[in-house]
């Protein structure tokens, strides 16, 4: 819990106090735009060995750090990863994503599942977290990140992406008992893989429920929002003091209910306009993101405008700047590069009055 002024910026203004200017990382901020990280791949073909092998997933963290000083560097890993350690085999595969081998549908596939122990079944997660924080020093803040129940179940389900989340919906609509006890393994796995993340020198922790999204708010209420709830409860008993962050793709439906998850900061995607999103969110609610990633395709006075324009309806206090989602594969690297670079320079004092 070091003294606040000694502490990173990201982790002070994640914590609610008053910053010269909003934190700035990116998701996905390494990976396939960065000409570095696609000539690693090169060389490692299998996304397992990139984020498993430690010297490997400790570069690839490195990289953009290297390359922009994001406030943030976040883990290099896929919210999958620790679901071998349940007995769920799982591969990522190149631009499709994870693949389940044997989707978890039945009673007796439930039952079967084993507790996480992280020290047993990821213990590469604790080379590389304890490597980027020796390497960043007080100079950035280390993220790790979580997938959210939800969003885990429909890929152990589903046995893969899916557009329509018909295998999901099903089981929940027609069979829910067997989902709510996966769902809740899944989360009592997923509280203790944060926990094992911050004892390993994560700062901050991200929740991924990108699929939350696609269910009604009042399924929401019932598969996601009570799991969320599960996660942070458990991970806040045992570290109080970690700011951790949710984020759902497609949230503007339900924006106000991630506010119940126990979040500390929620992210906002760019279908709403971020004042909306702070008036409906309230003013004791930390906010991240909310800028188009599409916005990088435009010119450096387009990138600009954008920035200014969030911060401005961020306010100053309680904002970390952010894409609305993960940047995109083809994004040119050098408006990747100004958007850190005017990130970096900017005064909130300057633009909100
Ligand atoms: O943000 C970061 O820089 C950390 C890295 C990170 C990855 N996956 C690496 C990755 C993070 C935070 C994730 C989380 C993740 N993985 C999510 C939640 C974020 C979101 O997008 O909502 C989801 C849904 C997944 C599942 C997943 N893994 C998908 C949909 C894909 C992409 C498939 C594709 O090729 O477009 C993956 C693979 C993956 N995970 C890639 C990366 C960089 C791309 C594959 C590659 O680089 O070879």
């Amino acid at each position: 819990m070091g003294v606040s002024s000694t502490a990173p910026h990201l982790l002070r203004a994640a914590r609610g106090e008053i910053v010269d200017r909003p934190p700035v990382w990116m998701m996905r901020q390494a990976g396939r735009y960065m000409k570095a990280y696609r000539d690693l791949r090169e060389k490692y073909p299998s996304f397992r060995d990139r984020s498993e092998i430690p010297e490997v997933a400790i570069e690839v963290s490195l990289q953009p750090w290297k390359a922009f000083q994001p406030d943030g560097v976040i883990l290099f890993s896929d919210i999958v990863t620790p679901l071998p350690g349940l007995g769920i085999d799982m591969d990522i595969a190149e631009g499709k994503g994870p693949i389940i081998h044997s989707p978890i549908r039945t009673q007796a596939q439930v039952d079967s599942l084993h507790n996480l122990d992280p020290e047993a079944s990821l213990p590469f997660i604790k080379t590389i977290l304890q490597a980027l924080r020796q390497e960043v020093g007080n100079k950035s803040t280390v993220l790790g990140f979580v997938g959210a129940p939800w969003t885990l179940a429909a890929y152990a389900v589903e046995g893969k992406g899916s557009k329509t989340y018909s295998v999901i919906k099903n089981l929940a609509f027609s069979d829910p008992a067997i989902l709510h006890q996966l769902l809740t393994k899944l989360a009592d796995a997923i509280a203790v893989y944060a926990r094992y993340q911050i004892d390993c020198g994560a700062q901050v922790v991200q929740m991924f429920d990108s699929w939350a999204g696609q269910l009604s708010p009042q399924d929401y209420d019932t598969f996601a929002l009570p799991y969320q709830q599960r996660v942070f409860q458990q991970v806040k008993q045992t570290h109080p003091d970690t700011p951790l962050i949710l984020l759902v793709s497609g949230s503007a439906g339900v924006l106000e209910r991630m506010a119940q998850s126990g979040a500390d900061i929620v992210t906002v995607d760019w279908a709403v306009d971020m004042a909306d999103a702070r008036a409906r969110l309230g003013k004791h609610v930390k906010v991240q993101g909310n800028l188009d990633p599409g916005v990088l395709y435009g010119s450096k006075e387009f990138i600009r405008d954008r920035i200014y324009d969030t911060v401005r309806k961020a306010g100053n206090w309680g904002h970390i700047l952010n894409l609305g989602h993960g940047v995109l594969p083809d994004t040119p690297e050098e408006n990747v590069a100004f958007f850190f670079e005017t990130a970096k320079q900017l005064s909130t004092a300057a633009l909100v009055s």
